[in-house]
C-alpha cells in the first residue's frame, strides 16, 4: 500500500489539478485514503447526499444542508474538506471557528438556484417594499427569510433585517420564528420551498405573491404586496423543477400501491399529490422507517435516490425515481475523486487549496443569520 509521506515530487506527483484529471477514478481511492490517514484528525470530510458514490464513501458525516451546518459549528478539525456545492462550503467558514480552512474540492461546484438572487436585486425589492410602506430599512414590517441555498451576502441581508436562514428541514420552525415578528415574510431565492411551507403553515396559495426581479416592481402591484403574507422571490432549482404532477400519475398506473416522495423544492402541484415529502435527510429517514415491501419513487437528485434504490433493497424495498430521465444535480457532479484526491494530497504537502473564505464584513450578519437558524426548532 503507497504512504503519502514523502513529499509528492519525491513520489513524482505534480500538485497541478490538470495531471489529475486525466487519471482513472478507480485509481484515487488508495491515494484518497492514504492522504485522509496522514491528516489524521486535523481534517474532517463532509459530503451532501446528491454526492455520487466515488465521493461520498469519503465523507466522515454524510447529510442534508441542516445536519453538515450543524456539524460545521461543532468541529474542532482545522481543515473541512467540503464535498458539496458552494453556499455550503460558504456557510461552513462562516460557522467556523478561528483558525480552520474549508476547501471546495472544485469552485465550479455552484448551485444555480442561489445564482438566482443576486444581492443588488434584493436590495432593489427591500427599498421598493420600503417606498411602498411596507416595511422600514430594519426589517420593522416584513422579515427577509432565505432558504441556505443562497450567497452569504443574501444571508448577511437577511441577519441585517432581523431575518434567518432556514434549510428544507426546518422552513416551517422559521416561518413560525418569522412571522412572530411581522406579519409579512420575503422568502429567498426558492419561490416552491416558500409556497410549500407557507401553504403547510395554513397561509392559502392567495396570500403568496411572486416577486420577478427583472420586472418592474417585481412584476407585481403595492395592493397586491399589502394584501400578501408571503413575498416569494422567483428562483428555483432546475433539478427539482422538472418534475411534473404527470410523473406522480404515471409512476402510480405503473405500481399500484406505491408511495410518492418528494423534496419541497419540487413544485406545489407535484408535493400536493406526493404522499410525503422531506429534505435529503427527512426522504432516506421515511424509507428507512417503512416497513419491508414498501415501494417507492422518489423525487429528488438521481445519485441519491440509485444509492437509496441499493442501500434498501437489502431490506426488500424498491426505491426508483419519480421521472425516467432521471434529474442530476450537475454541478454536485463536478466534485469528483480526482478533485478530491488533489484537495487532500495538496492538504498533505501545506498547500490549501480552493480555500472558500466569506469577507468579514460579510461574515458577521450572516453568522447571525446562521446561529438564528440553528436555535430554532
Ligand atoms: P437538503 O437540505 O434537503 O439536503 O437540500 C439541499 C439541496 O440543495 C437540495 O437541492
Ligand atoms: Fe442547487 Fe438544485 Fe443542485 Fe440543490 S439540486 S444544489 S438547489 S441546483
Amino acid at each position: 500500500m503507497t504512504t503519502t509521506t514523502a513529499p509528492m515530487e519525491e513520489r513524482g506527483i505534480s500538485c497541478s489539478l490538470e495531471n489529475y484529471l486525466v487519471l482513472p477514478d478507480r485509481s484515487m481511492d488508495e491515494r484518497i485514503a492514504a492522504a485522509r490517514r496522514a491528516l489524521g484528525d486535523r481534517l474532517v470530510i463532509l459530503g451532501h447526499h446528491y454526492q455520487r458514490d466515488e465521493v461520498i464513501r469519503f465523507a466522515d458525516l454524510r447529510g442534508d444542508s441542516y445536519k453538515l451546518a450543524q456539524e460545521a459549528a461543532r468541529t474542532k478539525a482545522e481543515y473541512i474538506v467540503f464535498c458539496g456545492v458552494h453556499f455550503m462550503a460558504e456557510s461552513a467558514d462562516i460557522l467556523g471557528h478561528a483558525g480552520q480552512q474549508v476547501i471546495l474540492p472544485d469552485l465550479n461546484a455552484g448551485c444555480s438556484m442561489a445564482d438566482m438572487a443576486e444581492i443588488g436585486q434584493v436590495e432593489s425589492c427591500w427599498d421598493q417594499m420600503v417606498t411602498a410602506g411596507l416595511t422600514d430599512q430594519k426589517g420593522h414590517g416584513i422579515t427577509p427569510l432565505t432558504y441556505m441555498n443562497s450567497t452569504a451576502a443574501i444571508k448577511a441581508f437577511c441577519g441585517e433585517r432581523g431575518g434567518l436562514v432556514c434549510t428544507s428541514s426546518n422552513a416551517p420552525a422559521a416561518f413560525k420564528w418569522a412571522l412572530e415578528r411581522n406579519e409579512k415574510i420575503l422568502f429567498l431565492p426558492d419561490q416552491h420551498l416558500g409556497r410549500n411551507t407557507a401553504f403547510r403553515m395554513g397561509i392559502p396559495l392567495d396570500q403568496c405573491v411572486v416577486w420577478d426581479p427583472f420586472m418592474m416592481m417585481g412584476g407585481t402591484t403595492p395592493e397586491r404586496l399589502r394584501e400578501a403574507r408571503v413575498i416569494l422571490w422567483k428562483g428555483h432549482c432546475s433539478v427539482h423543477q422538472r418534475f411534473l404532477p404527470e410523473h406522480v400519475d404515471k409512476v402510480r398506473a405503473k405500481y399500484p400501491g406505491i408511495k410518492v416522495i418528494v423534496h419541497p423544492e419540487c413544485r406545489w402541484e407535484v408535493c400536493q399529490k406526493a404522499d410525503g415529502i422531506g429534505s435529503t435527510e427527512g426522504l432516506i429517514k421515511i424509507i428507512r422507517e417503512s416497513p419491508a415491501g414498501t415501494k417507492f419513487a422518489v423525487g429528488t437528485e438521481i445519485h441519491l435516490v440509485n444509492r437509496m434504490g441499493k442501500e434498501f433493497t437489502k431490506e426488500d424495498k424498491m426505491v426508483i425515481t419519480l421521472d425516467d430521465s432521471g434529474c442530476l444535480c450537475t454541478t454536485m457532479f463536478r466534485i469528483s475523486p480526482q478533485h478530491l484526491c488533489w484537495a487532500l494530497e495538496n492538504l498533505v504537502e501545506g498547500n490549501v487549496v480552493n480555500r472558500i473564505q466569506v469577507p468579514d464584513e460579510v461574515k458577521r450578519w450572516s453568522r447571525v443569520a446562521l446561529d438564528r437558524m440553528l436555535e430554532v426548532k
